[in-house]
């Protein structure tokens, strides 16, 4: 910030001593006065302003470097709000607008950079302006001709001030009125730059060089009718660009012209004043060119108010995605020990955000430590909500969900996600070592690594690796990683989980990416995966369920049955009906 001022007043300086120099210059030369004093002038003048020349880069690149790290601290804030945001704003649609909004317009207006740079910029260079022509300009008006002419007479008389005044005053004027249309065209043109921009990133960064979109562009897309779509956008998109910056470049030229002639005019003006004798001829040179730099001074301030709204709205749209969410642990009581702890939804129901529909209606159940637990039902029933709600993802939209008796609400809610470990049906695999995808910022410990590692199914496929556990476990960021099929990515994901040996281990759907032999393995070895705890286990595999004592059957939104398989197949509802169907199927098959 202070370079940013200190670089807006050497540079005003260094044209004040150029300007002022030049006066004297010329008037020495016009006087005919020695040449040894003007060469003498003239090494200092080179000396001096090359110094200031000197300090004003160093000051400028300085100042620019410093407010490009203020862009890149913003960038970083919002990567860290992202990451830290609670689940229920991140999935909100509106947040990831907000982000991307805020993302292109940081890029595209310059947010707080050109906010800092240009306006605070050309404010001070206006003041410092001011203060240094302040004599130049009195002296310009109160000099007085000794003349009798007709000139004279108008030299000396107010409407020698008023034609200066008008002079200066006209640049200004043109400034502000094509400011306005400017920064109007300058609005429309990052509206579709920020457009634009989600295109291009969206097709080119993001889909196009994704493998999945490979595979599916190549296999149903022979035609490459979304390779055109994608060029049809943006060749619409940039278009309008070129058309808006064009019609913005007309606007912000002709300030520069109306200024241009009325600095000539200005020549003419003051010479008047030295044809009459009143300043000298150097005075003409100095204060003319003191004067343009005015003008330029404030012309520039107004056109960087107009450029700011721009900017400013980017600011405020950083401010209010920065204001989303809640984010860090809220205070709350620590969980209540008990022998055995259990888990109670009451009445619990769950509205996504802009849905009509519930997701969850009206859950009921009880979940007692130690238990080994199936959820089942068909996709959509709401199986991946109720986990969410269980591990303190997401909270009730009603009802409540207690451990030992408290709220969840209420409780410190870091101690009490620590309970879970959880694989979620989307899990990611990061571009660090096998290892370190699986113990996940904790201290390695060697026996559980390589137990997680052999109940998840893992063991011999990372064994076989030059690197063993140590090898990347995605290619992008290193060409000696590996490249993990779904499957095996899933297993890692199920060996972060059992690592954490966790009091509540939680599989949502944890085979859909498996074999059928390797998903008949997570079942066998569910047993050891939760080691005497408590385990829950999603599926819309009925045979899943074998290997649990307590099922819960969803449909549709709602708990409709629960019990063992046997019970469940007594009752001869849902689960027998979705169970012989299945059975049948694979029977079928076989
Ligand atoms: N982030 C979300 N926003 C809006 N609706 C969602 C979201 N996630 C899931 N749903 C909807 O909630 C319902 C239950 O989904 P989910 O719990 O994932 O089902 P399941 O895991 O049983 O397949 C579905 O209708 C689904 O479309
Ligand atoms: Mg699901």
């Amino acid at each position: 910030m202070l370079l940013q001022l200190l670089s807006a007043v050497v540079a005003s300086l260094t044209s004040f001593v150029s300007l002022s120099f030049l006066g004297v210059f010329i008037n020495q030369l016009v006087g005919g006065q020695a040449k040894q004093t003007g060469f003498f002038l003239l090494g200092a003048f080179v000396m001096v302003v090359f110094l200031l020349n000197a300090i004003g880069q160093w000051l400028a690149v300085n100042a620019r470097l410093q407010s490009q790290a203020l862009n890149m601290r913003a960038r970083s804030n919002m990567a860290k709000h992202l990451v830290e945001v609670d689940y229920t704003t991140f999935i909100d649609g509106e947040f990831r607008n907000r982000y991307s909004a805020t993302k292109t317009g940081l890029q595209f207006t310059g947010g707080f950079e050109i906010y800092i740079n240009s306006f605070l910029n050309q404010l001070v260079t206006l003041v410092t302006t001011s203060v240094l022509a302040a004599g130049l300009v009195v002296t310009l008006l109160v000099s007085r001709s000794p003349q009798q002419t007709v000139l004279a007479g108008f030299v000396n008389s107010p409407f020698f001030i008023v034609v200066l005044v008008i002079l200066v005053v006209l640049p200004l004027l043109a400034a502000v009125f094509f400011s306005k249309r400017g920064s109007a065209v300058l609005d429309a043109f990052f509206a579709a730059n920020i457009k634009l921009n989600q295109v291009l990133s969206y097709y080119f960064e993001i889909a196009f060089k994704s493998v999945s979109v490979a595979k599916t562009l190549r296999l149903f897309d022979p035609k490459d009718s979304f390779l055109d779509e994608a060029n049809k956008q943006v060749i619409a998109g940039v278009s309008t660009d070129t058309e808006l910056q064009l019609k913005y470049n007309q606007l912000a030229g002709m300030p520069g012209l109306i200024t241009g002639a009325c600095v000539g005019a200005l020549y003419i003006l003051v010479a008047s004043k030295a044809l009459t004798g009143a300043i000298s001829v150097g005075f003409v040179v100095a204060s003319v060119g003191y004067l343009q730099v005015l003008i330029l001074a404030l012309s520039g301030l107004f056109n960087a108010w107009g450029n700011r709204r721009a900017a400013m709205r980017t600011i405020d749209d950083y401010t209010e995605f920065m204001a989303m969410g809640e984010v860090g642990a809220q205070p709350g009581l620590p969980l209540k020990e008990t022998a055995k702890f259990r888990i109670q939804f009451e009445h619990v129901s769950y509205r996504y955000r802009g849905q009509t529909g519930l997701a969850l209606d009206d859950i009921n159940l009880r979940i007692d430590e130690g238990e080994r637990i199936a959820v089942v039902g068909p996709n959509g029933s709401g199986k991946s909500t109720f986990v969410k709600l269980l591990i303190g993802l997401i909270k009730p939209t009603s009802g409540r969900i207690l451990f030992n008796g408290e709220d969840v609400q209420q409780l410190d809610h870091i101690a009490y996600q620590r309970l879970f470990g959880v694989v979620a049906q989307d899990f990611f695999v990061f571009a660090t070592s096998i290892a370190e995808n699986i113990v996940a910022g904790t201290s390695p410990r060697r026996q559980e690594l390589d137990d997680s590692l052999r109940l998840s199914g893992l063991a011999d496929r990372v064994a076989d690796l030059p690197a063993g556990s140590r090898t990347p476990a995605t290619r992008e960021l290193d060409a000696q990683g590996v490249s993990l099929s779904g499957g095996e990515a899933q297993k890692l994901a199920i060996a972060r989980a059992i690592y954490q040996q966790p009091e509540f281990l939680v599989l949502d759907e944890p085979t859909a990416a498996l074999d059928p032999l390797a998903e008949v393995a997570v079942y066998q070895n569910f047993d050891q995966m939760i080691q005497g705890k408590t385990g829950l286990y999603v599926s819309h595999r009925m045979s899943s369920t074998r290997f649990s004592q307590k099922i819960y059957v969803f449909n549709q939104a709602k708990l409709v049955a629960q019990g063992t398989h046997e019970s469940l197949m007594a009752e001869n509802g849902l689960y027998a009906e979705l169970f012989n169907a299945q059975a049948q199927y694979y029977q079928d098959n076989a």
